[in-house]
C-alpha cells in the first residue's frame, strides 16, 4: 500500500503545474524561458524565507504562473490567464484562496500594470522582487539583448532621449532597468538589487567608453 503525505501531494501537484508552464510558455522569447522561471522561483522562494511567509506553496505556485498569458507574447484568441490558472489549480485541488492570490499576482505583475491599481499582498512582494532581480544584473543585461534581439531592435541610438517606450535596448536600461533598484518591495530584494543595479551601471560605462572610442 502507498503511503500518501501531503509532501507527496504538494510534489504532484507542483510537477503538474511545471508542465503546464513549460507548454504554455512555448514561443516567448528566450528570457522568458524555461529556466526564467526557475530562476524566479528559487529567488521567490528565497525571499519568502527572508520575508518569513508561512504559506511558500503560494510562492512557489505564483512564481512558477507569473509570465502565463504575458501582453508582450499574447495572440489573438489566446485564452484568459486568469481562467487557464483557475482551471489547472481548482484540478489540483487548490484551495480558493490560493488560487486567488496567484491570479492577483498573474494579473499585475508586469512593470507596466498601473502601479496604483495593484493590491500588493505579501506573496505579491515577494514575486514581483524576485521577477525584477532577474531582470538586472547580468543576467538582465543577456535578457534584455536577447529581448532587443527578438524584437530586431537597435542595440543603441546615441541621440535616443529616454521616453520610456525608447527603441534601443541601451534605451530599455533607462526606461526601466535602471529604476527598479528603487521599486523594490522587500528588504532582502532591495540588497540584492543594490549589487545588480552595480553591474548595469558598470556595464553602461564600458559600453559607452568602447562606443566613443577614439583613434
Ligand atoms: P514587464 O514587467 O513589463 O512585463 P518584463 O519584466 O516581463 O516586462 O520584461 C522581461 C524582460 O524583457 C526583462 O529582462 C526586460 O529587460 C526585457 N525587455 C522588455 N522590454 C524590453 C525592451 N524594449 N528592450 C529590451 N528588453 C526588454
Ligand atoms: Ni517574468
Amino acid at each position: 500500500m502507498a503511503i500518501y503525505s501531503e509532501e507527496m501531494e504538494r510534489k504532484l501537484q507542483i510537477s503538474k503545474v511545471e508542465d503546464f508552464v513549460k507548454v504554455n510558455i512555448r514561443g516567448f522569447d528566450a528570457g522568458h524561458d524555461w529556466y526564467h522561471i526557475e530562476r524566479v522561483r528559487k529567488l521567490a522562494l528565497a525571499l519568502g524565507k527572508e520575508e518569513k511567509v508561512s504559506n511558500t506553496l503560494t510562492v512557489e505556485l505564483a512564481a512558477l504562473l507569473h509570465d502565463i498569458g504575458d501582453s508582450k507574447f499574447r495572440k489573438p484568441g489566446d485564452c484568459n490567464a486568469g481562467e487557464l490558472i483557475a482551471d489547472l489549480l481548482t484540478s489540483l485541488q487548490i484551495e480558493k484562496e490560493i488560487i486567488d492570490e496567484v491570479i492577483i499576482v498573474n494579473n499585475c505583475i508586469s512593470f507596466s500594470s498601473k502601479e496604483k491599481q495593484v493590491i500588493k499582498t505579501q506573496v505579491f512582494r515577494i514575486v514581483q522582487d524576485a521577477d525584477r532581480l532577474d531582470a538586472i544584473g547580468a543576467i538582465g543585461i543577456a535578457r534584455a539583448f536577447n529581448y532587443g534581439g527578438f524584437r530586431n531592435n537597435p542595440i543603441y541610438i546615441p541621440d535616443e532621449k529616454s521616453t520610456g517606450n525608447s527603441s534601443s535596448t541601451i534605451g530599455h536600461f533607462y526606461d526601466k532597468l535602471l529604476k527598479l533598484k528603487e521599486m523594490m518591495n522587500t528588504t532582502a530584494g532591495r540588497k540584492i538589487a543594490e549589487e545588480r543595479h552595480e553591474i548595469l551601471v558598470r556595464f553602461l560605462k564600458e559600453f559607452y567608453k568602447e562606443w566613443d572610442f577614439q583613434i
